[in-house]
């Protein structure tokens, strides 16, 4: 069963989602969406662990105001690590929860004892990336939440789902048009303003589990494998007729890959 749960932090209060009983593993949403991405697979938690998902600085049904970079999303989830007390735990984030994983990595990298990296990669924002947020944040202050749901869309999701699954499509678009433009614009300035994670992928030298959909436009296979050519240990799962949210795209292979790499790590 899947418990939502709040927690008062001195950074501000957090609301997560949580199921299971046993070892932590911390699972960080993508933009622009929120904690109820990871629900397929907090409906699938293996014996023996406990999943929580929190909703990133901006992000969820209770968010408000933006957060001003990763570094501060991070440190939100180190706070609610800290109030769970919970030392160690595996860490996963997907695409821009990805990204707030390398923060919370760069922090305090003795705290996880896993890493899972799914549809998401190490390099900063390229210039023209850069030039495309400005146009997005334009969009969002001009038009609201709803017009950059419409561009986001046919990138987030891959080809078979927009053509086989349209309920999948209708669910991320209300996850979507939940989100306070202030979390959207702060998730956006955040992303532009990211460090370069790649020399710290040289410093991971826990199990890192790479997911990401064959047909990942925003960050595909490519960006995963250039990843796992600098981890000490890492196994790349490639999940078919999956885009760039593969956990919801394909929920089951997806969950099955998570249980299969926590019961036996590289
Ligand atoms: C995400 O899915 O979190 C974002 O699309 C990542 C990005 O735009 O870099």
């Amino acid at each position: 069963m899947v418990r939502e749960e709040r927690a008062a932090l001195e950074s501000g209060p957090v609301r997560y989602l949580e199921s299971g009983a046993g070892w932590p593993v911390i699972l960080l949403h993508a933009f622009p969406l929120s904690a109820e991405m990871w629900r397929p697979q907090l409906e699938r938690v293996p014996e023996g662990w406990r999943f929580i998902a929190p909703d990133l600085r901006g992000f969820g049904p209770e968010a408000r105001g933006g957060a001003e970079s990763m570094d501060e999303m991070a440190t939100g989830v180190l706070d609610l690590l800290d109030a769970l007390q919970i030392d160690r735990a595996a860490l996963g984030g997907l695409s821009m929860g990805g990204y707030v994983a390398f923060a919370m990595l760069r922090r305090e990298p003795e705290r996880f004892h896993a890493v899972i990296l799914a549809d998401t990669r190490a390099t900063a924002d390229t210039a023209p990336g850069r030039a495309a947020r400005k146009e997005m944040l334009a969009t969002l202050r001009a038009k609201g939440v709803g017009a950059v749901a419409d561009a986001m869309l046919p990138k987030l999701l891959g080809e078979t789902t927009r053509r086989d699954a349209p309920e999948i499509e209708q669910q991320v678009r209300q996850m979507l048009q939940a989100c306070p433009v202030d979390g959207v614009a702060g998730g956006i300035q955040s992303m532009m303003d990211r460090p370069d994670s790649t020399a710290l992928l040289d410093s991971i030298c826990v199990p890192t589990l790479i997911i990401v959909g064959e047909e990942d436009v925003l960050t595909p296979p490519a960006d995963s494998d250039a990843m796992a050519e600098r981890l000490s240990r890492s196994r790349v799962v490639k999940l078919l007729r999956a885009g760039h949210l593969s956990n919801l795209e394909a929920p089951r292979e997806f969950s099955v890959a998570l249980a299969d790499f926590l019961a036996s790590p590289l």
